[in-house]
């Protein structure tokens, strides 16, 4: 499994719920991010702490009680897959009609991931007519179903219909996810904006949150790439992604510098500083020292830089954040630059931009690609980038 590959974990009521904490746990040291999702009925068997303690966040139980306003659209958008397990009668027939009754069964009519189910039951109800019509609809729509094996069951009874061991749950996980469209492909991102010091408190900065890049990042890694991100954001990385924290333009330089000539790919999303104090004070500057005069010089253009030195079969992205002109001005840095793809932003335009969760974007290419990118969460816009960017690699070969 790729490392920071996002599965939501659905959890329905039956008994067998306790071994959903195994294949949680499995999950999770294969280096997936998982996000539980448990049903009411399944809080009877096993509690939400089990999971929120080992998964990758909170267990998730209702459609109203999280901090999220939409958490099933947010859950469903964002995940590589949903599996369910063990899937009930119940929530098997209601994913077959379309029912979005709570927070498990919204999310899966709220994803175009894919979805592995894995039923566990009596085996009078496995076996009866409803369940096998509803998974037979399932199937016909593209649902993996992973069947219930054979042997004792709640009660002491014996028979089909015991869920499939965490182990083969985890396997056919792997195989539905099948290798990434970047397996193999070395992607540096960068993130955030730079702060340049006036002296140790007080900095010259800008309004990037470094949220567009570490989705970036995420998303690179979530489809086989080995990722470098070179971030000034706090903001936690995906496991799997190499993060290096830097703060200033110079230190953003060096560490790009350092691991670009064996990068495949290079996304510069890090809202680099184009000036810097000439000189930063040692001590705080004070107020009865009266106001200071700041003087500024330019900082070293990375990806001009990149683009010069830019390797046959390496694709270089930029991104141009804009209040005005945004595609003239684009265009124009993309033949500046020597650039592959620059993704152009009007951070002027509602729910775009900085420290936004969401973007709104359009990609051009040096090969005259003008691809709109409506607006959509961050992760959204991550992925319709590296979808431009994995036809070009395979073009150059790289
Ligand atoms: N960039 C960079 N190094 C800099 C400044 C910007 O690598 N010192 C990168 C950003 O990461 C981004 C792109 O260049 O990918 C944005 O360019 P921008 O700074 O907006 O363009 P400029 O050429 O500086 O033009 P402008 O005068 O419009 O700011």
């Amino acid at each position: 499994m790729r490392p920071g590959t996002r599965i939501v974990l659905g959890v329905s009521g039956g008994i067998a719920a306790y071994k959903a904490v195994e294949v949680c746990r499995q999950l999770v040291d294969a280096g997936a991010h998982v996000s539980p999702v448990l049903t009411e009925d399944a809080l009877r068997f096993v509690g939400a702490l089990t999971f929120s303690a080992l998964a990758s966040e909170p267990a998730r139980t209702s459609l109203w009680d999280g901090p999220d306003l939409i958490p099933h659209t947010r859950l469903g958008q964002r995940a590589d897959l949903i599996v369910i397990a063990p899937a009930t009668a119940r929530v098997i027939a209601k994913y077959a009609a379309g029912i979005s009754d709570d927070l498990l069964t919204a999310t899966l009519l709220a994803t175009r991931a894919p979805v592995v189910v894995c039923p566990a039951m009596h085996t009078e109800m496995w076996e009866h007519p409803s369940v096998q019509d509803n998974l037979a609809t399932l199937r016909a729509r593209g649902v993996h179903i992973v069947d219930p094996e054979s042997g004792r069951l709640a009660g002491g009874d014996e028979g089909t219909g015991r869920l499939a061991d965490p182990a083969r749950i985890v396997a056919a996980i792997d195989a539905v996810l099948g290798p990434g469209d970047l397996d193999g492909v070395h992607v540096v991102v960068t993130a955030g904006g730079t702060r340049e010091p006036i002296d140790p408190v007080r900095f010259i900065g800008n309004r990037s949150s470094g949220k567009q890049g570490h989705a970036l990042a995420d998303e690179a890694a979530g489809r086989g790439a080995r990722v470098t991100l070179i971030t000034t954001s706090e903001r936690a990385a995906s496991a799997g992604v190499d993060a290096r924290r830097v703060e200033t333009a110079a230190e953003m330089e060096a560490a790009v510098l350092d691991v670009a000539a064996d990068a495949d790919v290079v996304i510069m999303a890090a809202a680099v500083a184009d000036f810097r104090p000439k000189a930063s004070a040692a001590q705080k500057i004070k107020k009865a020292e009266g106001v200071p005069e700041v003087v500024l010089e330019a900082t070293t253009d990375i990806l001009a830089e990149l683009g010069r030195r830019k390797r046959p079969g390496q694709v270089l992205v930029g991104f141009a954040a804009e209040t005005d002109d945004v595609r003239a001005q684009a265009a124009d840095k993309l033949r500046r630059k020597r650039l592959d793809l620059i993704v152009a932003n009007d951070v002027t335009a509602p729910g775009a931009g900085f420290s936004h969760d969401t973007n709104e974007v359009v990609i051009l290419g040096a090969d005259g690609l003008e691809q709109n990118v409506g607006l959509r969460d961050k992760r959204g816009v991550a992925r319709e980038v590296l979808d431009v960017v994995v036809p070009l690699l395979r073009r150059t070969g790289a």
